[in-house]
Protein backbone atom coordinates (compact mmCIF):
# COMPACT_ATOMS: atom_id res chain seq x y z
CA UNK A 1 0.00 0.00 0.00
CA UNK A 2 1.54 3.14 -1.37
CA UNK A 3 0.10 6.88 -0.47
CA UNK A 4 0.98 9.04 -3.34
CA UNK A 5 0.96 13.11 -2.89
CA UNK A 6 -0.12 15.45 -5.01
CA UNK A 7 -2.19 12.97 -6.98
CA UNK A 8 -4.54 14.02 -10.34
CA UNK A 9 -7.46 12.46 -10.18
CA UNK A 10 -9.03 13.34 -14.21
CA UNK A 11 -8.97 9.59 -14.62
CA UNK A 12 -10.79 8.55 -11.35
CA UNK A 13 -14.29 10.72 -12.14
CA UNK A 14 -16.36 9.99 -15.23
CA UNK A 15 -16.65 13.93 -15.03
CA UNK A 16 -13.35 14.14 -16.32
CA UNK A 17 -12.50 17.01 -14.27
CA UNK A 18 -8.91 17.83 -13.50
CA UNK A 19 -8.26 18.54 -9.64
CA UNK A 20 -5.42 17.60 -7.44
CA UNK A 21 -5.91 15.48 -3.67
CA UNK A 22 -2.89 15.83 -1.63
CA UNK A 23 -2.80 12.63 -0.74
CA UNK A 24 -4.11 8.99 -2.63
CA UNK A 25 -4.35 5.58 -1.22
CA UNK A 26 -5.75 2.43 -3.16
CA UNK A 27 -7.04 -0.15 -1.24
CA UNK A 28 -7.18 -3.49 -2.26
CA UNK A 29 -7.45 -5.82 0.53
CA UNK A 30 -9.15 -5.82 3.36
CA UNK A 31 -5.45 -5.89 5.50
CA UNK A 32 -4.71 -2.70 3.85
CA UNK A 33 -7.20 -0.71 5.76
CA UNK A 34 -6.22 -1.66 8.81
CA UNK A 35 -2.30 -0.72 7.83
CA UNK A 36 -4.11 2.47 6.73
CA UNK A 37 -5.52 3.28 10.17
CA UNK A 38 -1.84 3.32 11.47
CA UNK A 39 -0.85 5.80 8.98
CA UNK A 40 -0.33 9.68 10.05
CA UNK A 41 -1.72 11.04 6.80
CA UNK A 42 -4.80 8.55 7.79
CA UNK A 43 -5.24 10.33 11.26
CA UNK A 44 -4.35 13.70 10.50
CA UNK A 45 -6.36 14.52 6.95
CA UNK A 46 -10.07 14.66 5.88
CA UNK A 47 -10.71 11.69 4.02
CA UNK A 48 -13.16 11.30 0.74
CA UNK A 49 -13.61 7.38 -0.63
CA UNK A 50 -14.07 6.97 -3.94
CA UNK A 51 -15.62 4.25 -5.73
CA UNK A 52 -15.90 4.55 -9.72
CA UNK A 53 -15.92 8.00 -9.63
CA UNK A 54 -19.58 8.19 -11.72
CA UNK A 55 -21.51 10.33 -9.47
CA UNK A 56 -19.33 13.19 -8.07
CA UNK A 57 -18.41 16.52 -9.36
CA UNK A 58 -15.57 17.90 -7.76
CA UNK A 59 -15.11 22.05 -7.91
CA UNK A 60 -12.02 22.67 -6.45
CA UNK A 61 -8.67 20.25 -5.47
CA UNK A 62 -9.17 18.14 -1.96
CA UNK A 63 -6.56 18.86 0.53
CA UNK A 64 -6.99 15.53 1.98
CA UNK A 65 -7.05 11.92 1.70
CA UNK A 66 -8.66 10.16 -1.18
CA UNK A 67 -9.28 6.17 -0.15
CA UNK A 68 -9.86 4.56 -3.46
CA UNK A 69 -11.95 1.23 -3.09
CA UNK A 70 -9.77 -1.65 -5.15
CA UNK A 71 -11.86 -4.67 -3.06
CA UNK A 72 -12.12 -7.54 -5.56
CA UNK A 73 -14.36 -10.53 -4.97
CA UNK A 74 -18.09 -12.41 -5.58
CA UNK A 75 -19.15 -14.64 -3.36
CA UNK A 76 -22.35 -16.99 -3.14
CA UNK A 77 -22.74 -17.42 0.53
CA UNK A 78 -25.94 -19.57 0.89
CA UNK A 79 -28.19 -20.79 -1.17
CA UNK A 80 -31.78 -22.14 -0.56
CA UNK A 81 -34.80 -23.44 -2.99
CA UNK A 82 -35.71 -19.86 -3.17
CA UNK A 83 -32.80 -17.44 -2.80
CA UNK A 84 -29.05 -17.01 -3.33
CA UNK A 85 -27.49 -15.02 -1.06
CA UNK A 86 -24.15 -13.20 -3.10
CA UNK A 87 -21.76 -11.15 -0.88
CA UNK A 88 -19.81 -8.86 -2.98
CA UNK A 89 -16.59 -6.70 -2.28
CA UNK A 90 -16.90 -3.51 -2.52
CA UNK A 91 -14.43 -2.61 -5.11
CA UNK A 92 -16.48 -4.57 -7.77
CA UNK A 93 -18.22 -2.99 -10.99
CA UNK A 94 -21.71 -2.78 -10.33
CA UNK A 95 -22.47 -4.08 -14.17
CA UNK A 96 -20.23 -7.02 -12.54
CA UNK A 97 -22.36 -7.84 -9.95
CA UNK A 98 -25.17 -7.92 -12.75
CA UNK A 99 -23.58 -10.48 -14.87
CA UNK A 100 -22.88 -12.33 -12.39
CA UNK A 101 -26.33 -12.25 -11.19
CA UNK A 102 -28.34 -12.86 -14.46
CA UNK A 103 -25.58 -15.35 -16.13
CA UNK A 104 -26.73 -17.52 -13.17
CA UNK A 105 -30.53 -17.10 -13.65
CA UNK A 106 -30.91 -14.79 -10.66
CA UNK A 107 -33.94 -12.60 -10.33
CA UNK A 108 -33.50 -8.66 -8.58
CA UNK A 109 -30.86 -6.69 -10.04
CA UNK A 110 -31.36 -6.87 -13.96
CA UNK A 111 -33.29 -3.76 -14.06
CA UNK A 112 -30.28 -2.29 -12.40
CA UNK A 113 -28.01 -3.33 -15.65
CA UNK A 114 -25.66 -0.93 -16.58
CA UNK A 115 -25.75 1.46 -13.78
CA UNK A 116 -22.04 2.90 -13.56
CA UNK A 117 -20.04 2.88 -10.62
CA UNK A 118 -18.83 0.40 -7.95
CA UNK A 119 -20.79 -2.27 -5.40
CA UNK A 120 -19.73 -0.03 -2.47
CA UNK A 121 -20.94 3.05 -3.83
CA UNK A 122 -24.76 1.61 -4.72
CA UNK A 123 -25.81 1.56 -1.26
CA UNK A 124 -24.46 5.20 -0.44
CA UNK A 125 -27.14 6.63 -2.59
CA UNK A 126 -29.21 3.91 -3.01
CA UNK A 127 -29.14 3.44 -7.16
CA UNK A 128 -32.20 2.92 -8.64
CA UNK A 129 -33.72 2.56 -12.05
CA UNK A 130 -36.46 1.28 -14.39
CA UNK A 131 -38.70 0.29 -11.45
CA UNK A 132 -36.02 -0.73 -8.50
CA UNK A 133 -33.78 0.39 -6.07
CA UNK A 134 -31.29 -1.33 -4.41
CA UNK A 135 -32.87 -1.66 -0.95
CA UNK A 136 -35.05 -4.07 -2.30
CA UNK A 137 -32.81 -6.73 -2.07
CA UNK A 138 -30.21 -5.69 -0.08
CA UNK A 139 -29.33 -7.73 2.73
CA UNK A 140 -26.56 -5.63 4.25
CA UNK A 141 -23.30 -3.79 4.01
CA UNK A 142 -20.32 -4.27 5.45
CA UNK A 143 -17.96 -0.89 6.16
CA UNK A 144 -14.91 -0.07 7.88
CA UNK A 145 -15.36 2.70 10.71
CA UNK A 146 -12.35 4.70 9.83
CA UNK A 147 -12.70 6.12 13.43
CA UNK A 148 -12.70 3.17 15.41
CA UNK A 149 -10.24 1.27 13.17
CA UNK A 150 -13.02 -1.83 13.10
CA UNK A 151 -15.30 -3.25 11.23
CA UNK A 152 -19.38 -3.31 11.56
CA UNK A 153 -22.27 -4.76 9.87
CA UNK A 154 -25.25 -2.74 8.97
CA UNK A 155 -28.65 -4.67 8.20
CA UNK A 156 -31.09 -2.87 5.65
CA UNK A 157 -33.09 -1.00 8.14
CA UNK A 158 -29.77 1.03 9.83
CA UNK A 159 -29.22 1.94 6.42
CA UNK A 160 -32.31 4.47 6.59
CA UNK A 161 -32.49 4.29 2.47
CA UNK A 162 -34.70 6.67 0.88
CA UNK A 163 -34.93 8.11 -2.96
CA UNK A 164 -31.11 8.61 -3.45
CA UNK A 165 -30.52 8.54 -0.12
CA UNK A 166 -29.09 6.85 2.99
CA UNK A 167 -26.93 6.94 6.15
CA UNK A 168 -23.92 7.35 4.73
CA UNK A 169 -24.61 10.39 3.24
CA UNK A 170 -25.72 11.79 6.18
CA UNK A 171 -24.99 11.17 9.29
CA UNK A 172 -22.22 8.62 8.61
CA UNK A 173 -21.17 10.59 5.47
CA UNK A 174 -17.02 10.10 5.81
CA UNK A 175 -17.47 7.94 8.51
CA UNK A 176 -17.70 4.16 6.74
CA UNK A 177 -15.46 2.69 3.95
CA UNK A 178 -17.80 0.30 2.34
CA UNK A 179 -16.39 -3.03 2.18
CA UNK A 180 -18.76 -5.53 0.72
CA UNK A 181 -22.48 -5.71 0.48
CA UNK A 182 -24.58 -8.69 0.26
CA UNK A 183 -27.87 -9.36 -1.32
CA UNK A 184 -31.08 -11.70 -1.23
CA UNK A 185 -31.29 -12.65 -5.34
CA UNK A 186 -34.25 -14.71 -6.35
CA UNK A 187 -33.90 -18.27 -8.17
CA UNK A 188 -37.99 -18.10 -8.71
CA UNK A 189 -38.95 -15.31 -12.11
CA UNK A 190 -39.53 -12.38 -9.92
CA UNK A 191 -39.86 -10.09 -12.66
CA UNK A 192 -40.73 -5.71 -12.92
CA UNK A 193 -41.34 -4.54 -15.92
CA UNK A 194 -43.77 -2.24 -15.19
CA UNK A 195 -42.51 0.90 -15.53
CA UNK A 196 -43.20 2.94 -18.51
CA UNK A 197 -40.40 3.06 -20.64
CA UNK A 198 -38.96 -0.66 -19.93
CA UNK A 199 -42.81 -1.69 -20.48
CA UNK A 200 -43.31 0.14 -23.96
CA UNK A 201 -39.65 -0.69 -25.37
CA UNK A 202 -40.87 -4.31 -24.63
CA UNK A 203 -44.03 -3.92 -26.46
CA UNK A 204 -42.81 -2.02 -29.16
CA UNK A 205 -39.63 -4.75 -29.88
CA UNK A 206 -41.94 -7.95 -29.15
CA UNK A 207 -39.46 -8.76 -26.57
CA UNK A 208 -40.85 -11.93 -24.52
CA UNK A 209 -38.95 -12.00 -20.94
CA UNK A 210 -37.93 -15.68 -20.43
CA UNK A 211 -35.14 -14.86 -17.80
CA UNK A 212 -33.52 -11.72 -15.96
CA UNK A 213 -30.67 -11.23 -18.96
CA UNK A 214 -33.34 -10.76 -20.77
CA UNK A 215 -34.50 -7.58 -18.58
CA UNK A 216 -30.68 -6.73 -18.32
CA UNK A 217 -30.25 -6.53 -22.17
CA UNK A 218 -33.58 -4.35 -22.53
CA UNK A 219 -32.47 -2.06 -19.91
CA UNK A 220 -29.02 -2.09 -21.24
CA UNK A 221 -30.39 -0.97 -24.95
CA UNK A 222 -32.76 1.58 -23.24
CA UNK A 223 -29.93 3.37 -21.40
CA UNK A 224 -27.06 3.10 -24.75
CA UNK A 225 -29.85 4.89 -26.33
CA UNK A 226 -30.70 7.71 -23.70
CA UNK A 227 -27.61 8.13 -21.39
CA UNK A 228 -24.08 9.26 -23.30
CA UNK A 229 -21.42 6.65 -22.21
CA UNK A 230 -19.13 8.57 -19.88
CA UNK A 231 -15.76 6.73 -21.71
CA UNK A 232 -17.26 9.17 -24.62
CA UNK A 233 -19.02 11.99 -22.79
CA UNK A 234 -17.82 13.22 -19.44
CA UNK A 235 -21.09 12.66 -17.49
CA UNK A 236 -21.73 11.67 -13.93
CA UNK A 237 -25.59 10.04 -15.06
CA UNK A 238 -28.65 12.18 -13.50
CA UNK A 239 -27.39 15.30 -12.33
CA UNK A 240 -30.30 16.31 -10.17
CA UNK A 241 -33.20 14.25 -8.28
CA UNK A 242 -36.26 13.62 -9.40
CA UNK A 243 -38.81 16.15 -7.30
CA UNK A 244 -41.43 15.17 -5.39
CA UNK A 245 -44.57 17.13 -4.01
CA UNK A 246 -47.74 16.74 -2.10
CA UNK A 247 -50.84 15.87 -3.52
CA UNK A 248 -52.35 19.19 -3.12
CA UNK A 249 -48.99 20.90 -4.63
CA UNK A 250 -49.21 18.61 -7.78
CA UNK A 251 -53.04 19.79 -7.99
CA UNK A 252 -52.21 23.35 -8.36
CA UNK A 253 -49.25 22.91 -10.52
CA UNK A 254 -51.66 20.62 -12.81
CA UNK A 255 -54.24 23.47 -13.55
CA UNK A 256 -51.37 25.81 -14.88
CA UNK A 257 -49.58 22.85 -16.65
CA UNK A 258 -52.01 20.26 -17.16
CA UNK A 259 -49.06 18.21 -19.65
CA UNK A 260 -46.91 17.85 -16.80
CA UNK A 261 -46.02 14.12 -16.52
CA UNK A 262 -46.08 12.90 -13.16
CA UNK A 263 -45.73 9.45 -11.31
CA UNK A 264 -47.54 8.83 -7.39
CA UNK A 265 -45.41 7.22 -5.35
CA UNK A 266 -45.85 6.69 -1.78
CA UNK A 267 -48.34 9.49 -1.11
CA UNK A 268 -46.52 12.05 -2.74
CA UNK A 269 -46.39 12.85 -6.32
CA UNK A 270 -42.80 12.85 -8.25
CA UNK A 271 -42.35 15.09 -11.07
CA UNK A 272 -39.39 14.14 -13.76
CA UNK A 273 -36.41 16.72 -12.96
CA UNK A 274 -35.91 16.20 -16.76
CA UNK A 275 -39.10 17.41 -18.03
CA UNK A 276 -38.82 21.03 -16.00
CA UNK A 277 -35.57 21.17 -16.64
CA UNK A 278 -36.67 20.41 -20.72
CA UNK A 279 -39.18 23.51 -20.16
CA UNK A 280 -36.97 25.77 -18.95
CA UNK A 281 -33.49 27.21 -20.56
CA UNK A 282 -31.47 30.30 -20.34
CA UNK A 283 -33.98 32.44 -22.37
CA UNK A 284 -37.40 31.89 -23.18
CA UNK A 285 -38.09 29.83 -25.49
CA UNK A 286 -35.05 28.19 -25.70
CA UNK A 287 -34.61 24.81 -23.64
CA UNK A 288 -31.75 23.55 -21.56
CA UNK A 289 -32.31 20.41 -23.52
CA UNK A 290 -28.79 19.97 -25.62
CA UNK A 291 -27.95 23.64 -24.50
CA UNK A 292 -23.91 24.38 -24.58
CA UNK A 293 -21.92 26.47 -23.26
CA UNK A 294 -18.38 26.76 -23.39
CA UNK A 295 -17.09 23.12 -21.97
CA UNK A 296 -20.45 22.37 -20.92
CA UNK A 297 -24.04 21.58 -21.66
CA UNK A 298 -26.85 19.84 -20.56
CA UNK A 299 -27.00 16.08 -23.00
CA UNK A 300 -29.68 16.83 -26.27
CA UNK A 301 -31.56 13.15 -25.05
CA UNK A 302 -31.78 13.61 -20.95
CA UNK A 303 -31.75 16.86 -19.99
CA UNK A 304 -31.27 15.47 -16.25
CA UNK A 305 -27.58 14.56 -17.86
CA UNK A 306 -24.86 17.51 -17.49
CA UNK A 307 -21.86 16.97 -19.77
CA UNK A 308 -18.58 17.67 -19.87
CA UNK A 309 -17.53 18.03 -23.15
CA UNK A 310 -13.71 18.87 -22.91
CA UNK A 311 -11.42 20.62 -20.84
CA UNK A 312 -14.53 21.82 -18.39
CA UNK A 313 -13.90 22.81 -14.45
CA UNK A 314 -15.99 21.47 -12.09
CA UNK A 315 -16.96 25.20 -11.22
CA UNK A 316 -18.10 25.52 -15.04
CA UNK A 317 -20.51 22.33 -14.38
CA UNK A 318 -22.13 23.67 -10.96
CA UNK A 319 -22.31 27.15 -11.89
CA UNK A 320 -24.34 25.66 -15.24
CA UNK A 321 -26.38 23.55 -13.01
CA UNK A 322 -27.46 26.88 -10.93
CA UNK A 323 -28.20 28.35 -13.34
CA UNK A 324 -30.34 25.54 -14.46
CA UNK A 325 -31.86 25.54 -10.39
CA UNK A 326 -32.79 29.14 -11.04
CA UNK A 327 -34.64 28.81 -13.88
CA UNK A 328 -36.67 25.89 -12.53
CA UNK A 329 -37.61 27.77 -9.61
CA UNK A 330 -38.92 30.78 -11.14
CA UNK A 331 -40.68 29.19 -13.77
CA UNK A 332 -41.96 26.63 -11.60
CA UNK A 333 -41.49 27.45 -7.66
CA UNK A 334 -40.04 24.18 -7.66
CA UNK A 335 -36.11 23.13 -6.14
CA UNK A 336 -34.21 21.16 -7.79
CA UNK A 337 -31.04 19.69 -5.27
CA UNK A 338 -28.44 17.68 -6.89
CA UNK A 339 -28.04 14.21 -7.17
CA UNK A 340 -24.07 13.92 -7.66
CA UNK A 341 -21.84 14.63 -4.58
CA UNK A 342 -20.65 17.68 -4.36
CA UNK A 343 -16.83 18.45 -3.64
N1 LIG B 1 -38.31 13.45 -19.17
C1 LIG B 1 -38.45 14.55 -20.00
N2 LIG B 1 -37.33 15.08 -20.57
C2 LIG B 1 -36.11 14.55 -20.37
C3 LIG B 1 -35.96 13.43 -19.55
C4 LIG B 1 -37.07 12.90 -18.95
O1 LIG B 1 -39.52 15.05 -20.21
O2 LIG B 1 -35.14 15.10 -20.94
C5 LIG B 1 -39.51 12.88 -18.50
C6 LIG B 1 -40.39 12.05 -19.37
O3 LIG B 1 -41.71 12.34 -19.00
C7 LIG B 1 -40.10 10.62 -18.95
C8 LIG B 1 -39.77 10.81 -17.49
O4 LIG B 1 -39.11 12.06 -17.44
O5 LIG B 1 -41.20 9.82 -19.17
C9 LIG B 1 -38.88 9.75 -16.89
O6 LIG B 1 -37.69 9.67 -17.64
P1 LIG B 1 -36.67 8.46 -17.45
O7 LIG B 1 -37.39 7.17 -17.34
O8 LIG B 1 -35.58 8.59 -18.46
O9 LIG B 1 -36.10 8.62 -16.00
P2 LIG B 1 -35.68 9.85 -15.09
O10 LIG B 1 -36.71 10.00 -14.04
O11 LIG B 1 -35.36 11.02 -15.93
C10 LIG B 1 -34.49 8.26 -13.40
C11 LIG B 1 -33.15 8.11 -12.74
C12 LIG B 1 -32.14 7.52 -13.71
C13 LIG B 1 -32.66 6.17 -14.16
C14 LIG B 1 -34.01 6.39 -14.85
C15 LIG B 1 -34.66 5.11 -15.28
C16 LIG B 1 -33.08 9.87 -11.08
C17 LIG B 1 -32.45 11.13 -10.66
N3 LIG B 1 -32.70 9.40 -12.26
O12 LIG B 1 -34.35 9.25 -14.43
O13 LIG B 1 -30.95 7.30 -12.98
O14 LIG B 1 -31.76 5.54 -15.06
O15 LIG B 1 -34.91 7.01 -13.90
O16 LIG B 1 -35.18 4.44 -14.19
O17 LIG B 1 -33.87 9.30 -10.34
C18 LIG B 1 -28.82 8.16 -12.39
O18 LIG B 1 -29.21 8.12 -11.22
O19 LIG B 1 -27.67 8.57 -12.70
C19 LIG B 1 -29.74 7.75 -13.45
C20 LIG B 1 -29.42 7.83 -14.73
Amino acid sequence: MKIQKNYNLSKLNTFGISVQVKFFVEINTEADLKELFNIKEFKNNEKLFLGGGSNVLFTKDFNGLVILNKLKGIEILKDNSNDVFIRCMGGEMWYSLVDFSVERGLWGIENLSLVPGTVGAAPVQNIGAYGVEIKDVLENVEAFDVDMGKNKIFQKEECKFGYRDSVFKNEFKGKYFITAVTLKLSKKENKNINYKILQDYLEKNKIEIKNSKDVSDAVGAIRKSKLPDPKVIHNAGSFFKNVFVKVSEFEKLQKIYPEMPHFDEDEMVKIPAGWLIEECGPVNGISWKGYKKGNVGVHEKQALVLVNYGGATGEEVLSLANEIISSVKDKFGLKLSPEVNLI
